[in-house]
């Protein structure tokens, strides 16, 4: 038997919640193919869409490695999977596309064993994943990539994730430029020591944020979406970086910040209609600077 599972990406962070805020988009995403072989052991037969970047090794495979870790806590390491992996969004974006596909083979190997367990028993599996593509388990992606929609990592030691509601009427932009921002050194750049008045700051975001989630209020999304602690070092990574929220704010967009590590954007909009006018006007004046983008529109 075979079954095929698509999962999205994530933004994480959604600026002020530093690895504990992320949320679902409804496309891009990764497909993965998973089938029951006779053979114990996991095997990857097939990669397509990441140019030869990703390794086909199931020893080095993130998402092999988080089904075998899944298949070791079940005792079924005797059962065998062949994994097909279609990556349908760009690898290194800032978007969770290791996420994508991690949280595609795990759920498709959960369905494969028909486990009745809640999807979020599979959160372990995925963030262990996510600590070997870039040496931190964070969950921010992967909790949102299994559970849709915004989800809060209240604490990591006892894991403790909560689903969180949303305006309905709230649209995401985003716009990926091409170019390198590898998470594990976006990580290594960030301050390990904050001040007081940062942190007062940040949590007061934090909590507006969560606010506004509940309160269906818009605006106070939009005001609290400020990060003291990590943007400002991160945005150096991304060219244009500040010119890019100064052209998305004056569209009318909610917010502007970094996707995850970067080096993607995204904006939040009150419609789709300022949503694609705000990722043509970034593409127009990425394009200006030879830099290659893409860009999304979704509904949060
Ligand atoms: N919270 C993580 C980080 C997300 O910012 O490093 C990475 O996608």
């Amino acid at each position: 038997s075979s079954v095929s599972v698509f999962a999205p990406a994530t933004v994480a962070n959604v600026v002020c919640g530093f690895d504990v805020l992320g949320f679902a988009v409804d496309a891009p995403g990764d497909e993965v193919v998973m089938r029951v072989t006779g053979k114990p052991g996991i095997t990857i037969s097939k990669i397509t869409g990441d140019n030869g970047r990703l390794p086909m090794d199931p020893a080095k495979n993130t998402v092999s490695v988080s089904v075998k870790h899944y298949l070791e806590s079940i005792g079924r390491t005797d059962l065998g999977l062949d994994i097909e992996l279609h990556k349908k969004m760009p690898i290194g974006s800032g978007l969770g596309s290791s996420s994508a596909s991690t949280v595609a083979g795990l759920f498709a190997a959960k369905t494969l064993l028909n486990d009745q367990r809640d999807v979020a028993q599979l959160l372990p599996f995925a963030m262990k994943g996510e600590e070997m593509a870039c040496g931190h388990g964070h969950a921010d992606n992967v909790a949102p990539a299994l559970m849709g929609g915004f989800v809060l990592i209240r604490s990591y030691e006892p894991l403790d994730v909560v689903r969180l509601p949303h305006p309905k009427d709230l649209w995401c932009a985003i716009v990926f430029p091409d170019v390198d921002v590898p998470t594990r050194e976006a990580r290594q750049i960030i301050r390990n020591k904050i001040n007081m008045k940062d942190a007062v700051t940040q949590w007061g975001n934090v909590a507006g944020l969560v606010s506004g989630l509940f309160m269906n209020d818009i605006d106070l999304i939009g005001r609290s979406m400020k990060d003291v602690l990590v943007e400002p070092v991160r945005s150096m990574l991304i060219p244009g970086f500040y010119q890019m929220r100064q052209m998305a704010m004056e569209l009318g967009a909610v917010s502007f910040g970094i996707s995850g590590s970067g080096p993607s954007v995204f904006a939040f909009t009150k419609d789709e209609q300022t949503a694609h006018a705000v990722i043509q006007k970034l593409q127009a004046f990425l394009s200006g600077m030879k830099i290659h983008s893409e860009s999304y529109v979704s509904t949060v």
